[in-house]
């Protein structure tokens, strides 16, 4: 196996520069060491288009190809001197969901950026092509869905369909669109063509491993370096409508009141309820249900809510028990209209299979961690990545580094230098292994 040093301070500063390119002001007390900034950079603002421009001349600078589709996946190439032979990937996304920590999927990014500079510098010369993509919208925040890009690489979403997704941003009312589409946004970005396009070919990829950040406390609490992660969680999602009758909150009296947003309550706590009833049974913890968003209308402090949106993200690494948790939740809704005179709509975003990891590409890691000395651990991903949809299409696994006490989606999401240098090599000797197969 090849010495391999990481340049971890070069890549420690690119982290904390694309950090400050963020709708978000600086952090001034900072609350716990290493967090610096808050993070929103939500796909084709701006500040998302500031990091693509930003990346792309590091790229350039490294003496690496930089190719972008038409949905805006960016594909930083390093050739291999076998150009008939399919590549060997890394990658994941910049776009942070509003205030996100730093780390979520900047790891996996400058983190496969950086593992490509150290190999080149150490004189290592890849057979097979080795590419580092950053991957357009896996955060769900502005069109309702998560991983637009590698669901458009591994064709999980209709092109088309995906061309008409509606632009929900700004999202202080769910229920609130825009007007444009997907179609309109990007190619206002600047990114062109048909989507039809994006999909990979089988092949395109021998190989993929994407480094990422924990997002639990698993690693850390028991004191392991590195997860390899086995399988990934099924991710779902749904939106709701409640309509019910509002109107004057003085005038109008509370038996002729349907109220929404009493309702939406309810159906919030109904399916908390059921997918702590799955823990239970199955003594457990892979059941999650989130409400995150709420779009309240009219909205007036005076007024009587009459209709009210809801996003549920529900996930298991078990398909049936989520959707013997959804089941028990339509039952609650059913008889929640019944009872409180309300109507409720279902429209399902996403309803997503679980991803298993390449048996040899988790054997391959293994081998190199035993080599090199590195703690390890076989683990599920309960956070879903895009490499749940580049599993369509290649062989992938994941390398997860710890984060401090398992925060993620918060300013204080932290990982030290240390984890982020023992992944980026373990990262880097992953990928000259399967480079040379
Ligand atoms: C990814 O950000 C997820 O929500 O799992
Ligand atoms: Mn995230
Ligand atoms: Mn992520």
């Amino acid at each position: 196996m090849m010495t391999l040093t990481i340049n971890i301070e070069r890549l420690l500063h690119e982290l904390d520069l694309l950090a400050l390119i963020t709708d978000c002001p600086p952090i001034q007390d900072r609350p716990l060491p290493g967090t610096t900034q808050a993070v929103t950079r939500i796909v084709f603002t701006p500040r998302d288009l500031e990091a693509r421009a930003w990346l792309k001349e590091l790229v350039l600078a490294a003496g690496f190809t930089v190719r972008e589709d038409a949905v805006g996946n960016t594909f930083l190439r390093w050739e291999g001197t076998d150009a008939g032979l399919g590549a060997v990937g890394t990658g994941s996304h910049t776009d942070a969901i509003p205030y996100a920590g730093m780390y979520d999927g900047t790891v996996g990014v400058l983190g496969g950026l950086e593992a490509m500079r150290s190999l080149k510098e150490a004189g290592f010369v890849p057979k097979r092509a080795i590419e580092t993509l950053m991957l357009t919208s896996e955060e769900p925040t502005r069109f309702g869905i998560g991983c637009i890009g590698s669901r458009l690489l591994g064709g999980v979403i209709d092109p088309e369909a995906a061309d008409r997704m509606l632009d929900r941003l700004p999202e202080t009312d769910a229920s609130a669109p825009t007007g444009l589409t997907l179609a309109d946004v990007r190619q206002a970005a600047g990114f062109h063509g048909s989507l039809a396009g994006v999909k990979l070919p089988i092949g395109h990829y021998h190989a993929w491993v994407e480094l990422h950040i924990e997002q639990g406390p698993l690693l850390e609490r028991e004191g392991i370096e590195l997860g390899i992660v086995t399988n990934i969680a099924a991710p779902s999602s749904y939106r709701y409508t409640v309509e019910g009758f509002g109107g004057h909150a003085g005038a109008l009296l509370m038996p002729d009141r349907r109220d929404a947003l009493c309702a939406a309550a309810e159906m919030i706590l109904s399916v908390e309820r059921h997918a702590r009833a799955a823990n239970a049974n199955s003594g457990g913890v892979d059941t999650v249900a989130t409400i995150g968003m709420v779009g309240v209308y009219p909205g007036a402090v005076n007024s009587v809510p009459s209709r009210v949106t809801l996003i549920l993200d529900l996930r298991d690494t078990d398909v049936a028990r989520r959707d013997g948790v959804l089941s028990a939740f339509h039952a609650d809704i059913a008889e929640i209209e019944q009872r409180r005179g309300v109507k409720v709509q279902e429209e399902i975003v996403n309803a997503d299979a679980p991803a298993k990891s390449s048996e040899h590409i988790v054997e391959t890691v293994e081998t190199i961690c035993k080599a090199e000395g590195v703690s390890y651990k076989k683990m599920v991903s309960r956070a879903y990545h895009d490499s749940s949809f580049i599993a369509v299409v290649a062989p992938t696994a994941m390398l997860f580094i710890p984060s401090r006490a398992g925060v993620s989606h918060k300013p204080d999401e932290y990982s030290t230098p240390e984890s982020i240098a023992v992944g980026t090599r373990m990262l880097a000797l992953a990928l000259a292994k399967l480079a040379n197969e």
